[in-house]
């Protein structure tokens, strides 16, 4: 079985289109994947309880207990790798896991750790997207699942969602248009992630 841990900051809406889709489209029998853990940086990230609701695993490592980036990503990928069985490592979702992960951490999980970022990437990395967009007057913006590599909100392009981007958005209005598309896309990138590995 392909173990998936989920890492989140917050609501964790994204985490929970995957866990649906798993269920719903019984990725364990279909693809031996499952999602096995949900592992959140912030105790108060709603997110823990759709997971928990959902029988779930989870854990909440606070980056604020640790000295530094380092010392924090060290102890991350130790409960993480918890998760790895003898024949399968474990796979790693970042879903609104908002914490700059160190290259140690991402060498580490080469090949086996991908992102979802709210804009057209390469456009737009980092921060603040969808103000970003409409400040740039395009007319259209979306969302990009992606492998991660050491440098941020880069590597290769796993899919991707357009959404228009309208004369009256606000950056609130966009982003709910975005993560409707992010809910659709994540899971199937996902699923055809560990299909074709
Ligand atoms: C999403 O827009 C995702 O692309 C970005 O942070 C947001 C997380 O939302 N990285 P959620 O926690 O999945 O609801």
């Amino acid at each position: 079985m392909k173990n998936i841990v989920i890492l989140i900051s917050g609501s964790g809406s994204n985490m929970a289109a995957i866990v649906k889709a798993s269920q719903r489209e019984h990725w364990a029998e279909q693809h031996g994947a499952c999602v096995a853990a949900v592992i959140s940086n912030k105790a108060a990230a709603s997110g823990l309880n759709f997971a928990r609701s959902h029988g779930l695993a989870t854990h909440v490592l606070e980056h604020t207990a640790y000295p530094d980036r380092a010392a924090f990503d060290t102890a991350l990928a130790a409960l993480i790798d918890t998760y790895s069985t003898p024949r399968q490592p474990v796979r790693v979702v970042l879903a609104g896991f908002m914490r700059i992960l160190t290259a140690d951490f991402v060498h580490h999980y080469a090949g086996r750790l991908v992102n979802i970022h709210p804009s057209l990437l390469p456009a737009f990395a980092g921060l603040n997207t969808h103000q970003r967009a409409i400040d740039a007057g395009c007319k259209v913006a979306g969302a990009t699942v992606h492998l991660v590599t050491p440098e941020l909100d880069h590597g290769p392009i796993l899919a991707q969602a357009v959404v228009p981007v309208l004369p009256s958005d606000s950056a609130a209005t966009l982003a709910q248009r975005v993560l409707t598309q992010e809910h659709l896309i994540y899971p199937q990138a996902v699923r055809a992630w560990l299909q074709n590995e």
